[in-house]
């Protein structure tokens, strides 16, 4: 879906979220959203919680699992996944904090910890709908370049790419953590539903890779093209290579 402006990505996508929140409570069950981080959602995120304040969209019982965090962050840095999903989803949409969950990239041991996230996912009855944004190297949660099709939550070490992208969050490029935890590419996959969402131009290559190029470990966004439920939102700076 092509949109005129990052305005319109955010009133679109949060159309798609909360129908799927009511189609869920319609059914008895309240939703499980999966939530990204970074800029692309931001703007989806305003959107719902606006709808949320105007008493248009109940979320009671809804629950959220975070794609990732990187390793080695105190939880309560206030640039920890665990921070930013507090900070601009679950205080802003007055979710249960309780049922807001991010991978422990703080965990003695990571392995359990991943294997213990899944479990989560799994007894949480699976994700309905996953929100996504799209890394320019075509990454997604972070799931980075030769991310296997068929890879679970795991220990990832971040592109150079991804690092000099985020360094704008840290007081020097040295700061940004080396390694995270991120769900792996065929834990995505198992949602009902995906939601990406990219805007301007920066993105439109590898928007364009991931929607017309060839299924390809390096583009790890590509994998929404093996999903019967993948829908991608973009403004048409970010569709000007399609
Ligand atoms: C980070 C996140 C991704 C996100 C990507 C793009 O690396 N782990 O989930 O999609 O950045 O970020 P932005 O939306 O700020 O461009």
């Amino acid at each position: 879906t092509i949109v005129p402006d990052a305005h319109a990505v955010a009133e679109c996508a949060a159309d798609r979220i909360a129908d799927a929140i009511r189609s869920s409570a319609a059914r008895g069950r309240p939703a499980v959203l999966g939530v990204a981080t970074g800029s692309s959602p931001l703007g989806t995120y305003a959107a719902l919680a606006a709808r949320v304040r105007a008493g248009e969209l109940d979320v009671s019982g809804v629950a959220a699992f975070a794609l990732d965090e990187y390793v080695g962050l105190d939880p309560h840095h206030p640039e920890s996944y665990h921070s930013v999903i507090r900070r601009t989803v679950t205080e802003p949409l007055g979710l249960d904090p309780e049922r807001v969950h991010v991978p422990d990239g703080a965990a003695a041991d990571l392995e359990v910890a991943c294997a213990d996230y899944e479990r989560m996912i799994e007894e949480a009855g699976g994700v309905d709908l996953q929100l996504l944004g799209i890394g320019a190297n075509g990454h997604i949660g972070f799931n980075e370049p030769t991310s296997s099709f068929a890879s679970r939550t795991r220990v990832k070490t971040l592109a150079p790419q991804t690092r000099a992208d985020n360094a704008r969050f840290f007081d020097a490029p040295d700061r940004v953590p080396v390694h995270c935890v991120t769900q792996g590419l065929g834990t995505i996959l198992d949602a009902r539903r995906l939601l990406l969402v990219a805007q301007g131009e920066g993105k439109a290559d590898a928007v364009a890779r991931m929607v017309e190029g060839p299924l390809a470990s390096v583009c790890p966004a590509s994998a929404l093209q093996l999903h019967r439920r993948a829908d991608v939102v973009i403004d048409r700076a970010a569709a000007s290579q399609l």
